[in-house]
């Protein structure tokens, strides 16, 4: 027997233990997700599922966040994972991924992943692009670079989506090179007249947005953000004026920090779906449900491994979105 695939039947016994002895979250079903009909898209946003051979917790706190889903009656335009999809990229934590997400693929129009640090850290860039596409490619739905990269974009329901990832690989930080940062000022430029907002997808937030350096526990200047692009990218949100930045990473719970607006751009951190979130509301199984509007965006934030909303107390529980 290989050994990826030992790691995985240890995984998947792992799980069922856990459903046996009942120590997962079990979401609400008074309450489910919905997707808002009147809405031009409705979106499911989860940050690091983080899904790891060493750590079963995580696989059932996203199995709980599936089940959740799964309650739900509504059909979603997209589901999008904010990196570190897995903590060593390695071919049974994606495999297990996978087979933890397909019993609710099927809610969803389009899958979408950027990686993360822990994605690539440990592996051969070329290698790791083709293990990461396919995992995206093994969904009916799921979406992922046709280039040998990681970034790309598209559309979804006119809206255009950008989908950004490191071109080399990183220990933490994300290196972004300067052909994806001209890629990434044209697909903007592209857009400049449509009147309508770009989503961009990354793993790690820019410097000093969405309360770093406190929010990645105060560690230097660098530390949670992209690295050494951080300003370049700005420099381009800012000359545009219609980005929405959605980021993963931090593992901070739904708080004062999660929304920022910083005038020419919106940075929104995503809480963990699979790790502990740090923080005051620091539950497990944090995201948001984006609804999108012609004028605004809703974003509710959701634990999902329970089945509810984050009540309002808690601060940026739900958030709106002036489109202008
Ligand atoms: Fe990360």
């Amino acid at each position: 027997m290989k050994i990826s695939d030992m790691l995985y039947s240890r995984m998947e016994k792992s799980l069922n233990n856990l459903i046996k002895y009942k120590r997962v979250l079990v979401p609400n079903k008074e309450t489910p997700v919905e997707a808002d009909k009147n809405a031009n898209m409705n979106l499911i946003i989860w940050g690091d599922p983080q899904i790891s051979f060493i750590s079963p917790l995580r696989s059932a706190r996203v199995y709980s966040a599936c089940r959740d889903v799964e309650n739900s009656n509504s059909e979603f335009d997209a589901l999008v994972m904010l990196g570190d999809i897995t903590e060593y990229g390695a071919k049974c934590e994606y495999a297990f991924t996978k087979k933890l997400l397909s019993g609710i693929e099927n809610k969803f129009s389009n899958i979408f992943a950027v990686t993360g640090n822990h994605d690539i850290r440990l592996r051969n860039y070329k290698k790791q692009t083709a293990r990461f596409n396919s995992f995206l490619n093994s969904f009916e739905n799921g979406k992922a670079s046709k280039n040998g990269k990681y970034y790309f974009s598209t559309y979804v329901n006119g809206y255009k989506f950008i989908m950004m990832g490191a071109d080399r690989t990183a220990f933490e930080a994300s290196y972004i090179s300067d052909e994806q940062l001209e890629w990434l000022d044209k697909e903007l430029k592209a857009e400049q007249n449509s009147g309508k907002p770009v989503f961009i997808f990354n793993h790690q937030p820019l410097k000093n947005t969405n309360g770093l350096p406190v929010t990645f526990l105060g560690k230097g200047k660098w530390r949670g953000t992209v690295g050494r692009e951080s300003d370049k990218l700005r420099e381009i949100f800012e000359k545009y004026g219609n980005v929405l930045f959605f980021t993963g990473h931090l593992h901070y719970c739904t708080s004062q920090y999660t929304y920022e607006d910083c005038v020419r751009f919106k940075a929104i951190s995503v809480p963990t779906v699979g790790v502990i979130n740090h923080g005051e509301f620091g539950k497990f199984t944090q995201g948001y449900v984006v609804s999108v509007y012609d004028d605004k965006i809703i974003a509710r934030a959701r634990v999902f491994g329970e089945g509810k909303y984050v009540e309002s107390s808690v601060p940026n529980s739900e958030f709106q979105i002036d489109l202008k």
